[in-house]
């Protein structure tokens, strides 16, 4: 049996997760489950919850935690990353500070998902070391945003790592709802980045893993066009003319100024985030609560326990699906070639126990080949800053953004980047 540890355990998410394992349980057959948190407190709380949903749910894996990292990953089969520098204060901040500058404050999009990365890439690579010289064998997924930044520097600094996110899973459940057929027999023709893909295809199967199927998106929006336009904050007739289903992170781009505007109404994402949390950890407390609450469905990370699964169970060969096609953040080689091979892209890939394959992609229109392009360009520039720091290449990495490209405007990006996040940064 499998041992899994999970670096953020004491997350207030880990409890879909640990609903998910409990679950799904047939095909990862966990054994050992090790919750690795810096924060005693919450790791208790959220430890003790995590085994009354196992015993409900008749899971006989043994769930421990711990504060010692090395100790928690030993012998670990797979590692997984969900992690949060700062916690919601800082993304607080990075959701905020933009806006001063008429940008959109977001946690993985633009000038805030820059001070994102910085704060989070060398810690990821410094735990990711660590799991190496535990067990060089290990897989590492990556949920920890930003995904595909973070994924990159898995895979420069050699690490076994796969990148994974809940958007691809999210579109092939509601679709699959509309269509009233089982998940297993949607296949998504999904490209692009982590946060910025498009969905240019949708396949109904036959069976599972069959090959062929039947091309059902005009379908789809001619019969839940509303729907999906609705979930997308998206205006229907955009999206007909398209003739593709953007992500809700394309709206930061397609609908820039009014979601500044909106945002500047708002008030920040994190500081619901926060209050839902407080809400959360006193029901976590409550030593008769043995499931996970419908309050944490109020979360963005819907299906991201299902998405887990299936992806290690792949990677760990114990799902018992020959040819398993998944949605997963992995190395670009090729598969888009207006960019370079070592960039980190988001596209279905074959996924077995050998490891991850992106498959073949049809050409990109050039209406989202440019985007893909300029945001590839940020990424890495982003990655140099983050692993190098300096504050000229915080700005070269804002003035490659395509909702940046201003000097003025990547300069007061900077400063502000660099006077908010001071604490976090050793070279700042
Ligand atoms: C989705 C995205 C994640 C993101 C989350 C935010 O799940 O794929 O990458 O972190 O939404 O959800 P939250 O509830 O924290 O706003
Ligand atoms: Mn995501």
């Amino acid at each position: 049996s499998l041992k899994l540890a999970i670096v953020g355990g004491g997350s207030t998410y880990t409890p879909e997760l640990i609903d998910g394992f409990a679950r799904l349980r047939d095909r990862l057959p966990i054994g050992e489950l090790v919750l690795i948190d810096p924060a005693a407190e919450r790791l208790e709380l959220i430890g003790g919850l995590a085994r009354r949903i196992f015993a409900k749910q008749g899971h006989p894996g043994t769930i421990t935690t711990t504060q010692d990292l090395d100790a928690g990953v030993a012998d670990a089969d797979a590692v997984l990353l969900q992690l949060r520098i700062g916690g919601q204060a800082a993304r607080g901040e990075d959701e905020t500070w933009p806006l001063e500058c008429g940008c959109v404050g977001q946690e993985t999009t633009g000038a805030g998902g820059l001070a994102k990365a910085l704060r989070t890439v060398p810690v990821v690579l410094d735990i990711a070391e660590k799991v190496r010289r535990a067990n060089p064998a290990a897989w590492i997924v990556d949920f920890t945003n930003p995904v595909g930044i973070v994924t990159r520097a898995l895979l420069d600094a050699g690490h076994k790592a796969v990148g994974l996110c809940n958007v691809a899973i999210g579109f092939q459940r509601k679709f699959a709802a509309h269509l009233e057929v089982a998940p297993e027999l949607i296949r998504l023709d999904h490209v692009g980045l982590n946060h910025l893909t498009w969905e240019r295809g949708v396949t109904l199967l036959d069976a599972p893993g069959a090959a062929g199927g039947r091309e059902v998106l005009p379908e789809l929006l001619a019969g839940f066009g509303p729907q999906i336009a609705a979930d997308l904050q998206l205006p229907l007739p955009a999206i007909q003319r398209l003739g593709v289903v953007p992500s809700y992170y394309l709206r930061y781009f397609y609908q820039h100024d009014e979601v500044v505007e909106e945002l500047r109404e708002k008030g920040s994402r994190a500081g619901q985030v926060a209050a839902i949390e407080r809400e959360l950890l006193t029901m976590y407390a409550d030593p008769t609560l043995d499931a996970k609450p419908e309050l944490l469905g109020k979360r963005g990370g819907a299906f991201y326990s299902e998405a887990a699964v299936q992806l290690l169970a792949a990677l760990l060969g114990t799902g018992g699906v020959a040819h398993d096609v998944q949605v997963v953040n992995t190395r670009n080689d090729g598969i888009l070639p207006f960019l370079p091979d070592e960039a980190v892209i988001e596209v279905p890939a074959e996924v077995g126990a050998g490891g991850v394959k992106a498959l073949p992609q049809r050409p990109v229109e050039p209406l989202y080949r440019g985007l893909i392009a300029a945001v590839t360009a940020y990424e890495e520039l982003a990655l140099e800053a983050a692993l190098k720091g300096g504050r000229d290449r915080v700005e070269a990495a804002l003035l490659a953004h395509p909702l940046v490209g201003q000097l003025d405007l990547a300069e007061q990006l900077t400063d502000r980047l660099l006077a908010h996040n001071g604490q976090y940064l050793d070279w700042a």
